[in-house]
């Protein structure tokens, strides 16, 4: 029995505190990878989080790396690689940087692990996943985006506060890509198994559904560099966990559609289970007329985006 290996690409904010997550977690050892040029600091996070393992009591080795060919055999992969929103900047403007890196990581990663299942950060994420999944020649189970996770947590903790209750037992839905048309499903949204409608008004749900599409932006606005981490990391290792406990999860992910909800060849934000095998199922659901038009709408954005990289 050996220990799963876990690869993170793009040893920023975000790829360095998911590794911390993951080690704190034990889900396996982890190689962190950036460019070249920041070969030393990649190294230096690396072996600084290795020696909180004594005093946090995890067995997980970490290492930090430019060269894929440390991470061989991985199981999974997750690409946080790129560059970050800065205010005022759109995810669309984003789209051809980022692309380029997901086509030049993606092709070292599918050489050394053939068989890992790839996790994409990156924003604008829809495209981006799309864009890795055309690079990796990997079938579509093996290819995620994270996006919902984070969006549900974002209202899952605007709905907690208002309500003064744990955030463990608010649930929340979301639909379509990360961005601000992105449709959170208030009628599929719980606290304690009681339907957020029977507890909240209507106006109250209406400005946290708000504040929720706005979430990333917010954030960025507050940070003045840079864009989120904390909650990105947290939701990428959730999705990890289900992957490699093969817990078969019921969670908000960005899948490879091919007619579900309507859609074909694009990736998009949709209920899914995550297990052992990656993105196992896409949870079709009925839809009313108003939420497909909201989806149609938001499935539009991300079509505008793939657009640009042809
Ligand atoms: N290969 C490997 N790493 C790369 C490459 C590349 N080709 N290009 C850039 N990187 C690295 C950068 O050197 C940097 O260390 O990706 C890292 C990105 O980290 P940050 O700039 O700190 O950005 P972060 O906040 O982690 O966000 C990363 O996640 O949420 C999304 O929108 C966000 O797309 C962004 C990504």
């Amino acid at each position: 029995i050996r220990r799963r290996k876990i690869s993170i690409i793009g040893a920023g904010f975000t790829g360095a505190t998911t590794a911390l997550m993951l080690a704190q977690k034990e889900l396996g050892d982890i190689v962190l990878v950036d460019i070249p040029e920041a070969e030393g600091p990649t190294k230096g996070k690396a072996l600084d989080m290795l020696e909180a393992g004594p005093v946090q009591g995890f067995d997980a080795n970490i290492v930090g790396t430019s060269d894929y060919a440390e991470t061989a055999d991985s199981d999974l992969v997750i690409i946080t690689a790129g560059v970050a929103r800065k205010p005022g900047m759109s995810r669309d403007d984003l789209v051809n940087i980022n692309a380029k890196v997901m086509r030049s990581v993606t092709e070292q990663v599918v050489k050394y692990s053939p068989n890992s299942i790839l996790l994409v950060l990156t924003n604008p994420v829809d495209a981006m996943t799309y864009e890795v999944y055309r690079t990796s020649g990997f079938p579509k189970h093996r290819v995620i985006g994270q996006s919902g996770v984070l969006d549900t947590a974002r209202f899952r903790t605007f709905v907690a506060q208002e309500l003064g209750v744990s955030v463990e037992d608010v649930t929340g839905f979301v639909l379509g890509g990360h961005g601000d048309d992105m449709v959170p499903l208030v009628r599929y949204s719980y606290a304690g198994g009681i339907p957020l409608e029977k507890l909240l008004p209507k106006e109250r749900l209406d400005a946290i559904v708000e504040r929720t599409r706005k979430g990333g932006g917010e954030i960025v606005n507050l940070l003045g560099t840079g864009s989120a981490y904390y909650a990105p990391a947290a939701s990428l290792v959730q999705m990890a966990e289900a992957i490699l406990k093969d817990k078969k999860r019921i969670l908000p992910a960005i899948a490879y559609l091919e007619g579900e909800y309507g859609y074909h060849d694009m990736y998009l934000g949709v209920p899914t289970i995550i297990g052992g095998n990656g993105l196992e199922k896409v949870i079709e659901l009925d839809l009313t007329e108003e939420e497909k038009q909201a989806l149609d709408k938001s499935a539009e954005s991300v079509r505008k985006v793939m657009k640009v990289l042809g």
